[in-house]
């Protein structure tokens, strides 16, 4: 088996190991309600657990904002086409003569904020109980923070026809600024498509820093346009190299996904650069 089968089989799937820990984690933790927002939200608030239909126009409006708008688009599909059927139904009915949930309205008070350190990823979501209004409002400081508010809300959602928690207040803000997921691209490469996958995991479990460990002593899998024989020569393979445009989508599908990509980028020198010292020995044996 050559050494790209094994990549292939083995190590395919980095979201993995965040399943594994989701999975330890909802077991160990009491269920308090009907459905259960993962991550636990600071303050959850549903008095008096029902549901009600969702109706097959919902709709989302939002302030404009170009990577927000991409993530509506996203939780909207989810929202209306997923179906979600959990693996133990919700205790709780619906209330049928209840008026479908019909839109929900989200506000943002700064929708300049650029996704750095500490940006504020707060957002509260209103939900009405049956019988009620048949709006729904989130509000987040930021565009970031909506986007969390979407995730959630998308949580609350199950069955065909979709059905929506009733009379639920969220506040949410997260704990730790840094919530992140290192990947070494170095020592194992992986895909464009798996790096994306990856991203998409770390928004649903609301993680927002994707520590990109690029390049390193192993391997040098980034086309550099003023540098390109460090790629030529230090990656594993020709079909396992990033160009420009893939870096490019994977950090522009990071924005939409409320995940900053921090690429790190070790110098090729002393310790960064065995490849080309292989490389060399290699040329030097071969007479190449
Ligand atoms: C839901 O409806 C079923 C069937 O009508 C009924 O047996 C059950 O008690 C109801 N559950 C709740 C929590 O109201
Ligand atoms: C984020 O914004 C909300 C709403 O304006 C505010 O209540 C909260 O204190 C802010 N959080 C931080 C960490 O600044």
């Amino acid at each position: 088996m050559s050494s790209k089968d094994t990549k292939d089989h083995t190590f395919n799937n980095p979201s993995l190991s965040l399943l594994l820990l989701f999975v330890t984690i909802t077991q160990i933790s009491a269920v308090h309600f009907p459905i259960n927002v993962w991550p636990k939200p600071t303050n959850f608030h549903w008095p008096h657990p029902s549901f009600i239909p969702l109706s097959p126009t919902f709709k989302i409006s939002h302030p404009t904002h170009h990577h927000l708008s991409s993530a509506v688009s996203r939780y909207r599909h989810i929202i209306t086409t997923e179906h979600h059927h959990p693996l133990l139904p919700p205790a709780t009915n619906l209330t049928s003569s209840s008026p479908p949930l019909t839109s929900l309205i989200i506000t943002i008070t700064d929708v300049t904020s650029p996704l750095t350190h500490g940006v504020n990823e707060s957002y509260t979501l209103t939900i009405p109980p049956p019988l009620g209004s048949t709006t729904a409002y989130l509000t987040a400081q930021t565009a970031w923070g909506a986007m969390h508010g979407l995730e959630t809300f998308s949580q609350l959602v199950y069955n065909n026809p979709p059905r929506v928690a009733a009379g639920v207040e969220i506040s949410d803000e997260p704990i730790f600024k840094h919530r992140g997921v290192v990947l070494d691209t170095s020592r194992n490469y992986y895909g464009v498509e798996h790096l994306l996958r990856l991203i998409r995991a770390m928004s649903m479990n609301k993680m927002n820093v994707f520590h990109w460990h690029i390049t390193d002593s192993h391997s040098f899998p980034l086309i550099l346009p003023s540098e390109p024989e460090l790629a030529g020569r230090g990656a594993y393979g020709e079909d396992m190299k990033y160009s420009v445009e893939d870096v490019k989508k994977i950090v522009h599908f990071g924005m939409e996904h409320g995940v900053r990509v921090l690429p790190e980028i070790d110098m090729p020198g002393e310790y960064h650069s065995s490849y080309f010292i292989l490389f060399l020995v290699i040329r030097f044996y071969l007479g190449k």
